[in-house]
């Protein structure tokens, strides 16, 4: 599949030319697949980005890519590689907006049709799909940047469809991430404390030239409203039952820390000319 538009997508092997614009994202997934990530789950990451726990995140990445893309003059292709309910790729594309004059092409896919019916809804500015990372329907060197924030990877995947030139951007949780909402639901158990991801690094070095790693930590206040959906946001909540979560939703923990590990990865190891 290759972008010809932005709202269009054409498959190579056909010519048949998919019009977003009537559903307002494709589906390109082959059969179906079921998912743990439900509506609610959707729902709750939504409220949760909405709050702007995030931004101090999002401007790391949009810092990165518009010094990079500052002197560019094609618009900058940047598709967000299990992208959830896509607030993460929407703030991403409005941040970027907000600091450069070169358009942004943003394609969001997820393999969770719910996630991708979401993102179509809420944010109609970017292109969405419902697709398999490890199988992508894209045609190769797509994208000069690739996200993939707190989902699944597939490497060999991500390389072909990179331009030469791309960048692969990697979000992993550090040891401190939400460790306020683990308290919650796993006091005093093994379950609280968070090992740290090594093998995710390793394997990610072997894949991609000139890794660097960025560590965002930082604590913000968290309104007492925003207890529920943090709950039930992350798989953190998975196999608890009902009736305890909703005694843990009682409960205030004030603030909550955001530690994540942004991977930056290029495909060459060839210096870009930027
Ligand atoms: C923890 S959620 C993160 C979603 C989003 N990136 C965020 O941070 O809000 C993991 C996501 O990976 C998606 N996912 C899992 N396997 C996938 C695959 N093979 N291809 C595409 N998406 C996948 C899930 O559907 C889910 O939306």
């Amino acid at each position: 599949m290759k972008m010809v538009q932005w709202k269009s997508l054409v498959c190579i092997d056909n010519n048949h030319c998919f019009d977003l614009s009537k559903r307002g994202y494709m589906n390109l997934l082959s059969g179906s697949y079921r998912t743990m990530y439900d509506k609610r789950m959707f729902e709750s990451r939504r409220a949760i980005s909405r709050s702007g726990v995030y931004r101090p995140f999002y401007e790391a990445i949009c810092d990165r890519i518009t010094a990079e893309r500052e002197v560019e003059r094609e618009p900058t292709k940047v598709m967000d590689a299990g992208c959830g309910e896509g607030s993460h790729l929407h703030n991403i594309q409005q941040t970027i907006e907000q600091h450069t004059r070169n358009p942004l092409v943003a394609v969001g896919m997820d393999i969770s049709k719910e996630g991708i019916h979401q993102a179509a809804t809420e944010y109609p500015k970017a292109i969405w799909c419902v697709g398999d990372n490890a199988n992508s329907p894209f045609a190769d060197q797509s994208f000069d940047y690739l996200l993939n924030i707190l989902s699944p990877a597939n490497y060999a995947e991500f390389r072909r469809i990179m331009t030469d030139d791309g960048t692969v951007i990697k979000v992993i949780p550090g040891i401190d991430y939400l460790k306020e909402l683990r308290g919650l639901l796993y006091d005093g158990t093994d379950k609280q404390l968070y090992a740290k991801d090594n093998k995710t690094l390793e394997r990610f070095r072997a894949h991609f030239e000139r890794v660097e790693a960025e560590s965002i930590h930082y604590r913000l206040p968290l309104d007492k409203a925003l207890i529920e959906p943090l709950i039930h946001m992350t798989p953190l909540s998975w196999g608890i039952e009902e009736e305890r979560l909703q005694d843990i939703q009682g409960n205030n923990i004030g603030e909550i820390t955001i530690d994540l590990t942004i991977l930056f990865g290029k495909k060459s190891s060839r210096t870009s000319s930027y």
